[in-house]
């Protein structure tokens, strides 16, 4: 059964700003009276946070490449069920931070394990369940690690293993980034992160709009007016 609401995702490699471009388009969207669902990966549930934990843990060093991506996938499948699924069938806008195409670039391309693992699990796990637009926030590696790592040390937590995975590694995400815009572009639109996050904003809006209005020309989502659920 195709699901009635609509499936965006932000992605990009760290330190892009794309937790605020997040909440700033939910803002964007609720006054324009839809039902956001915002979420994020890896995490998104309870049991998928406890998964995050492991995942970003600096200490968990021996943790392989495959294992890696398993429990990427085991907290996906978990979202897609309690989060993801349910809120598609009841018409909202669902915005994660991240989705699959991560998995793609940190994993595939990061990591080095190639696209045949990660298509495997994605045929198994996410199925039909794919965004309808996918906005990469790209930024140089080396400027947006600088960020990553001072917003890390303000707030005094450690470094998570991706970040402290080196520019080399940051690097190779977002190539794997670009190669996935340049395979779907339809679906995958890459916007200039190195900007104020006002214009950056305007752009990541002017392509959700887009999208809404040729959604609800089809009568494929349910604007719920301004009584909207925050
Ligand atoms: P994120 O929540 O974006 O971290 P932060 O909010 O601290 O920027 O993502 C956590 C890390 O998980 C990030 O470095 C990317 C990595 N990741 C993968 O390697 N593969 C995946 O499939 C996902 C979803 C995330």
């Amino acid at each position: 059964m195709k699901p009635q609401g609509l499936f965006i995702t932000l992605e990009g490699i760290d330190g892009t700003g794309k937790s605020t471009q997040l909440r700033m388009l939910a803002s964007h969207l609720r006054e324009h009276g839809c039902r956001v669902c915002v979420t994020r990966e890896p995490g998104g549930t309870r049991i998928g946070e406890q998964i995050r934990k492991v995942l970003l843990a600096s200490h968990n060093t021996q943790l392989a490449a495959l294992a890696e991506l398993a429990l990427m996938y085991a907290a996906r499948a978990q979202h897609l069920r309690e989060v993801i699924r349910p809120a598609l069938a009841q018409g909202d806008v669902v915005l994660s931070d991240r989705f699959n195409d991560a998995s793609f670039a940190y994993q595939g391309y990061g990591r080095g394990l190639g696209t045949a693992p990660i298509r495997a699990f994605d045929r198994v796990i996410c199925g039909p369940t794919q965004p309808d637009l996918t906005v990469v926030l790209d930024t140089a590696p080396g400027l947006a690690l600088e960020r990553a790592t001072a917003r890390e040390n303000r707030s005094r937590s450690q470094q998570s293993r991706f970040e402290s995975a080196g520019l080399e590694f940051q690097k190779r995400v977002r190539e794997g980034y670009l190669a996935i815009a340049r395979r779907e572009p339809d679906r995958v639109k890459v916007v200039d992160a190195n900007r104020p996050a006002i214009e950056v904003q305007r752009d990541i809006r002017h392509l959700v709009d887009t999208l809404l209005g040729s959604s609800r020309r089809k009568g494929e989502t349910k604007a719920k007016g301004h009584k909207a659920k925050q």
